[in-house]
């Protein structure tokens, strides 16, 4: 046996030698050089593979200086062999070379944001020592190569923006030094694999935009480390494995956009209490928003929407860090037909006036009732408020003329009443206002008229607004779309109308505008609807239509 060992050895120690003075007699310098030169070679193959160099970085990839000082290169001090490959945001096009898989030392491979295309090459399993792969934002595409499972030192694997296609592959799950694992935004297939529940290091796991389908493991409610974990706008369904939402760690959980069933942890807010950004919006989740999220301090986005919720918002007054907040169907409030829709009910939500970093509130079509409270004037960022189909009445507090960020509200198919409140007019940031289908009264104040930067839609059709149209309206020139439909106002149409030159839709119907219609009319040459029936308007009208060609 001893024998035989030393025999062997000896055997092979000879076919080293023979070998390597095989490979040294080919080098040109005659040097023991193998690995660097390799490098060397794999360096100048990867660079012929690049179609594309803008910012002409290959430039110095050239023999005038020595590759470890080539642009994005970093070698290993003693040994001179490749350690960082860092070529990130250079606009480089091309496919990769499988020569990659022979820098072998290579620690990092970082071609983040440039334009590479074709597959990974499954020569990658040659990097054993392989830590950090940065492929995100580029156009690569294949399959997640098999190789990459001989990749065990792998930390970070970010391959987000891609199109890489087939299955998420179990083994990834063996790769146990994982902390980021991204694919976010590829065309992958198939379900996630139990396996990855392995991972206990993970800390990012985002599969975010692909074509996920099959359930959520169970396995992976043991990833207690993970912070971020980002599944939606995929096609997972089953229900959400209750040891998921026992992810302490949790920053940011998002399983939006899935067909997943289930209720919501009631103690939510307590099992993930640094919790930022939690949505589940558009899925079919029932039963009631988890009263513990009154006591979720971090929170920053969250969403509810397009759901089958029920019940009350639980009071929010505690979530001052608060950015966004969607209960409604869907954010635009154009309800999809047929769908399931979320039946919250209640006031809008005590302590609303704390969410002082509140931009984004989103609450229509729910069974939300009761007046918009005063304390609404306090969320000075407040950009985008939408609250259509509900059931809100009182008036519109004047205090909404503190929302100088306020960009767009929709308040249409309420029971809002009284007057439209003066101060709007100091709402110098709005782009669309839609208040129709509501009880309000009085004139229309021309200081609303007065907001130029109108330039979407401004909508106050069916309520009971009286009085004439005020020639103010000649301020509105940014503005696309004027519905003042349906209600009592009277009048001479103002001639300033023509000066909104941007107008393409025009409804003045259903009022009591009397006299003719002005001439100035006819320079609005953008107008593709104009309704003015239901008045008591003059004739004449045929030419004028003629006149702007409609
Ligand atoms: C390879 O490394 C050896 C020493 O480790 C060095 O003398 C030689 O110049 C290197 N060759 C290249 C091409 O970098
Ligand atoms: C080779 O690289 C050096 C610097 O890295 C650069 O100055 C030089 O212009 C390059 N030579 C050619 C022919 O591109
Ligand atoms: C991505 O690369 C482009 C150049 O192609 C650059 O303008 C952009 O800033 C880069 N993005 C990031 C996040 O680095
Ligand atoms: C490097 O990799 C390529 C392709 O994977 C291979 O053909 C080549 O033989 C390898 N070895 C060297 C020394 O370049
Ligand atoms: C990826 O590209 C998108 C869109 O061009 C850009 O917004 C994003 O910052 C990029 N990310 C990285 C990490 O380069
Ligand atoms: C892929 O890995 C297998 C098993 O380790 C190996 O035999 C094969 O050569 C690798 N393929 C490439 C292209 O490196
Ligand atoms: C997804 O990636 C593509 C490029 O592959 C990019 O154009 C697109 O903006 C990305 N979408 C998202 C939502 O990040
Ligand atoms: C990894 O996960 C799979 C599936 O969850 C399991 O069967 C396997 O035993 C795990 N392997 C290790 C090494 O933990
Ligand atoms: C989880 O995170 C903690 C704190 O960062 C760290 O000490 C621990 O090693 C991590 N656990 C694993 C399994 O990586
Ligand atoms: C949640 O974690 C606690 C302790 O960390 C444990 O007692 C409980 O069983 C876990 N619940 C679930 C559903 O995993
Ligand atoms: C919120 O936290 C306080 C203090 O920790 C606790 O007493 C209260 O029960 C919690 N409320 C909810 C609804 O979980
Ligand atoms: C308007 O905003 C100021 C400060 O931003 C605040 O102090 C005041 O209470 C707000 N007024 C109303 C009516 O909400």
């Amino acid at each position: 046996m001893e024998l035989s060992k030393k025999h062997f050895e000896a055997c092979c120690s000879f076919f080293l030698v023979f070998f390597l003075q095989q490979v040294f007699s080919k080098t040109p310098t005659g040097l023991v050089v193998r690995g660097n030169d390799t490098d060397q070679q794999a360096l100048l193959q990867f660079k012929a593979k690049i179609t594309d160099d803008q910012l002409r970085v290959m430039e110095s990839w050239n023999s005038s200086i020595h590759f470890c000082q080539w642009h994005g290169v970093t070698c290993g001090r003693k040994h001179q062999r490749v350690t960082k490959l860092e070529l990130q945001s250079l606009k480089l096009s091309g496919s990769l070379s499988p020569h990659i898989g022979n820098m072998s030392f290579l620690r990092v491979l970082n071609l983040l944001n440039n334009s590479f295309y074709n597959q990974i090459p499954q020569s990658i399993g040659g990097l054993r020592r392989l830590e950090t792969l940065y492929l995100a934002n580029n156009s690569i595409s294949g399959e997640i190569p098999s190789n990459l499972s001989s990749c065990s030192k792998l930390t970070i694997v970010r391959m987000a923006g891609n199109r890489l296609t087939g299955e998420i592959p179990a083994f990834l799950g063996f790769l146990s030094n994982l902390k980021v694992l991204s694919f976010y935004n590829n065309s992958l297939r198939g379900s996630i694999p139990p396996s990855l529940g392995n991972l206990s290091s993970l800390e990012e796991l985002a599969l975010t935009y692909n074509a996920l389908d099959g359930i959520i493991p169970e396995t992976l409610g043991r990833l207690t480390n993970l912070s971020i974990f980002l599944a939606a706008a995929n096609a997972i369904s089953g229900t959400l494995p209750v040891a998921m939402f026992n992810l302490s760690n949790i920053r940011f959980f998002d399983i939006g956009e899935n067909k997943i069933q289930c209720t919501l942890y009631t103690d939510l807010a307590i099992t993930m209490p640094y919790v930022e950004f939690f949505s589940v919006r558009g899925n079919k989740i029932s039963g009631q928003i988890p009263i513990s999220i009154t006591n979720a301090s971090n929170l920053d986005v969250l969403q509810f929407n397009d759901n089958r919720l029920s019940g009350k918002v639980p009071s929010l007054e505690k979530l001052d860090k608060l950015s966004t907040l969607q209960l409604a169907v869907n954010g635009l409030g154009h309800g999809r037909e047929e769908i399931d829709e979320n039946k919250i009910m209640g006031r809008i939500p005590d302590g609303i006036g704390n969410l002082v970093n509140l931009e984004v509130l989103f609450a229509s079509e729910n069974q939300m009732f009761g007046p918009i409270p005063f304390e609404i004037g306090r969320l000075q960022k407040l950009n985008k408020f939408f609250a259509h189909i509900n059931i809100l009445s009182g008036t519109i507090p004047h205090s909404i003329g503190n929302l100088s960020a306020l960009t767009i509200v929709g308040l249409d198919f309420n029971n809002l009443q009284g007057n439209i409140p003066p101060s709007i007019g100091k709402c110098q940031s709005l782009l669309e206002l839609t208040v129709s289908y509501n009880n309000l009264s009085g004139p229309i104040p021309p200081q609303l008229l007065g907001v130029s930067s109108m330039s979407i839609i401004l909508d106050l059709s069916s309520n009971h607004l009286t009085g004439e149209l005020p020639v103010a309206v000649e301020n509105l020139k940014n503005l696309g779309q004027l519905y003042v439909s349906q209600n009592r106002l009277s009048g001479l149409l103002p001639k300033t109308l023509g000066s909104c030159v941007s107008l393409e839709k025009l409804y003045l119907d259903g009022n009591l505008f009397e006299g003719p219609i002005p001439s100035s009319l006819s320079s609005l040459r953008g107008l593709e609807a104009l309704d003015v029936s239901n008045n008591n308007l003059q004739v004449g009208f045929q030419n004028f239509l003629s006149d702007l060609g409609l």
